[in-house]
């Protein structure tokens, strides 16, 4: 899908902004917001290129470097960090063999941490993609990056 395209579906508006972008992003082959894109966006909805770069480097969702094909996000607030999210990091830094921020050399993932998600209920809580898996242990966690990375290459 073409950015005018995305603009189209979701309307010409500053409002948007944030929805187009996150579906700019998600179209991107490296889950990222890429330079050429935001000219163009910046061009058809016409507002400034600055003005884009500042609204996407404020969310932690966005990102301007390239990143792998899916995106672990572990949620790293006080309900989820009591409930072991840092064990459930390391869990994943060692299935990965990546740190917080790196991408395996594969492209596969990216492994990040966040803000609360928005499901603090379900602490530990991590996002793959768009999908959020709750009630973590760090056995669950790897077998999820697992079930995905199977997947990913069937
Ligand atoms: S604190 Fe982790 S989801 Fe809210």
């Amino acid at each position: 899908m073409t950015v005018q395209e995305i603009v189209n579906k979701h309307g010409n508006d500053r409002e948007h902004l944030l929805v187009i972008l996150h579906d700019i992003q998600s179209a991107s082959p490296d889950n990222s917001l890429h330079r050429e894109a935001i000219d163009e966006l910046a061009r058809v909805m016409d507002i400034s290129v600055a003005d884009i770069v500042g609204t996407a480097s404020f969310y932690t969702m966005f990102s301007l470097q390239p990143r792998g094909r899916h995106i672990i996000r572990l949620c790293e607030s006080p309900p989820c960090y009591i409930a072991g999210e840092e064990n459930i990091l390391a869990a994943l830094e060692r299935r990965l063999g990546v740190k917080v921020g790196e991408t395996t050399p594969d492209g596969a993932f990216t492994l990040e941490t966040t803000s609360c998600l928005g499901a603090c209920g379900v602490a530990p809580v991590m996002m793959v993609d768009d999908e959020v898996y709750g009630h973590l242990t760090e056995d669950d966690a790897v077998r999820i990056v697992e079930t995905i990375a199977t997947g990913a290459a069937a």
